[in-house]
């Protein structure tokens, strides 16, 4: 199909939102629009419409057991496709709009194929502008996964996403994404628990004020051989750059003496205070730079952009350093130990 572009939606021009408008109503009539949120970019169709939901998986290329979410425009239309509680409004209160989905019981009217036939649905409000207007236009929910193909980084930039889905979608809108990875993922279990299924911009530190908080056991680790998977999503290898990556548990000066050691083109992903000392190693890496080590945001904002560029980079491997998990830090270390497919390195 041929792909229509809008790289730059204006909402304050009448063009821009007639551009809107008719995004909107390719929703509405089943096709697929992608756009930009304040994680990454979503690929969007009808959330009530089974067979819009059925293209979704098959642009993605991405296997019909992983559900999607609903992105609603207000966070009072949750009750319309699941059984909220006070709790959910507390949270909505507190993150909504903004990058935290709830997972809740399922109302029937939520079509089989947006759920993956489970009994529970993820439910998201956005506050990326661009995506509050289409939904408005569209008039209906819109189920959207992260708009890379099935395997890959989720994109963050209108190119990122074209290089992805160009001919697989009627139309990309582009847009900023601040934060960079995919929303928090919360189960609400009652009226005081909650599950981590996905870490992301919302920290268990903050849910903590709400509720009390496990954290799902593939949050931090690989899930064992026969483990019941509490998102499906977890299951599957996820993030990967094609240049396999390796993450180095050990601080600076470790490092440092590591990436002096290694022979062959290799990568390597540093933060700010350390890109000029490893650029001028005799080894020669290719560096790629994270930002400040000490504002976790910046390295979580960059991460998925710099995986896909480290890829065209022609390297044999790419070496990164092991994030902390407190705060945000935890959404950095849960991408990047599945990027690297949990290989690390201690020094
Ligand atoms: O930030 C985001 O959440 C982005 C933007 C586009 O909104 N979307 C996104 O969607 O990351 P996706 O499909 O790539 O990831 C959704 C995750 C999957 O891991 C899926 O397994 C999980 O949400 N999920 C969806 N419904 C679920 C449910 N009912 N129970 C548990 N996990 C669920
Ligand atoms: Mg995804």
């Amino acid at each position: 199909m041929k792909t229509e572009y809008v790289e730059r939606p204006d909402l304050s021009t009448e063009e821009g939102l007639r551009e809107i408008a008719r995004a909107g109503e390719i929703i509405r009539r089943g096709g697929l629009v992608v756009f930009p949120t304040e994680t990454v970019f979503g690929l969007g169709g009808n959330a009530l419409d089974a067979e819009a939901a059925g293209k979704i998986y098959s642009a993605k290329g991405r296997p019909s057991d992983n559900p999607l979410i609903i992105h609603i425009a207000d966070p009072a239309d949750a009750s319309k496709y699941c059984e909220t509680n006070e709790l959910f409004g507390r949270l909505a209160r507190a993150f909504m709009p903004g990058p935290l989905t709830v997972v809740l019981p399922a109302k029937p009217i939520v079509p089989k194929t947006v759920t993956a036939n489970l009994p529970t649905v993820a439910v998201r409000c956005p506050s990326h502008p661009v995506a509050h207007a289409l939904i408005v236009a569209a008039g209906v929910p819109i189920a959207a996964p992260s708009a890379n193909l099935s395997g890959s980084p989720s994109p963050t930039t209108f190119r990122h996403v074209r290089e992805d889905l160009d001919g697989r979608v009627d139309m990309i809108l582009g847009g900023e994404c601040e934060i960079g990875v995919e929303s928090t993922i919360v189960r609400i279990d009652g009226q005081n628990e909650l599950t981590l299924l996905r870490p992301g911009g919302i920290t268990p530190e903050q849910l903590g004020e709400f509720a009390r908080v496990s954290l799902s056991p593939a949050v931090l680790d690989k899930l064992k051989e026969g483990e019941r998977v509490q998102s499906p999503g977890m299951k599957y290898k996820h993030y990967a750059p094609k240049t396999p990556l390796y993450l180095l548990r050990g601080d600076g000066e470790e490092r440092m003496r590591f990436l002096a050691e290694q022979t062959g083109k290799f990568g390597v992903l540093a933060y700010t205070g350390d890109v000029d000392v490893i650029r001028a190693l005799d080894t020669a890496p290719v560096v790629f730079d994270l930002g400040d080590e000490n504002d976790p945001a910046q390295p979580l904002h960059r991460l998925f952009y710099l995986l896909r560029e480290a890829d065209k980079a022609g390297c044999e491997r790419i070496y990164a350093p092991l994030p902390g998990t407190d705060g945000l830090s935890l959404a950095l270390y849960n991408r990047m130990i599945r990027a690297a497919a949990y290989q690390i390195i201690s020094l």
